[in-house]
């Protein structure tokens, strides 16, 4: 397993759309384990695949499903589980209902700003060992896999801000990353 650096907005590879992962096998269990290695180090509850310069539908997401989009805690969902694998993820399903929650990237360090999207979606996804599934997320964890998914469609979280906030988020995240 191996830590791999974050791209930093606005690299090109960001704004790519991913391609389709065509057989799930071990080198991409092994990009995973990478991908996972990388995220827990960067302290990030997300990261998907272009972030690390591989334009493939793949993307990982650890989110405590007990905390609700404002932050605040939600009691008896503990024991959902938080880690998820997901390849070639796809929406089959959004709520009507609107939440908004503070999101960031590792891709654009430092910068936050509250993003609207659907509250609730269901996802089908391959898991690592290839199989089709399909989870519904709610709270923080629909935030994220939304997120997450908006990075294999080339697109970022500032993109829905106005241009001027964009390129200002973009600034300032570039300034961050270089004097690390
Ligand atoms: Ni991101």
């Amino acid at each position: 397993m191996s830590i791999l650096p974050i791209l930093i907005a606005p690299n090109p590879i960001l704004r790519r759309k991913a391609t389709l992962v065509s057989v799930v096998d071990n080198s991409i269990r092994e990009l995973l384990k990478d991908m996972e290695e990388t995220m827990i180090a960067e302290n990030g509850i997300g990261l998907a695949a272009p972030q690390i310069g591989i334009s493939k539908q793949i993307l990982i997401m650890d989110v405590p499903t007990n905390i609700s989009v404002d932050g605040e805690e939600i009691e008896g969902l503990e024991a959902y589980p938080n880690f998820f694998k997901m390849i070639n993820p796809k929406i089959s399903w959004a709520s009507e209902q609107i939440a908004t929650c503070q999101e960031g990237c590792l891709s654009v360090p430092g910068q936050f700003a509250p993003i609207k999207r659907p509250e609730k979606v269901r996802v089908k996804y391959l898991n690592e060992n290839g199989e089709s599934c399909e989870t519904e997320f709610s709270h923080l964890q629909a935030a994220c896999v939304q997120h997450e998914m908006d990075h294999l469609d080339g697109k970022l979280f500032v993109d829905y801000l106005s241009s001027i906030k964009r390129d200002m988020f973009i600034r300032k995240a570039q300034k961050i990353a270089q004097n690390r």
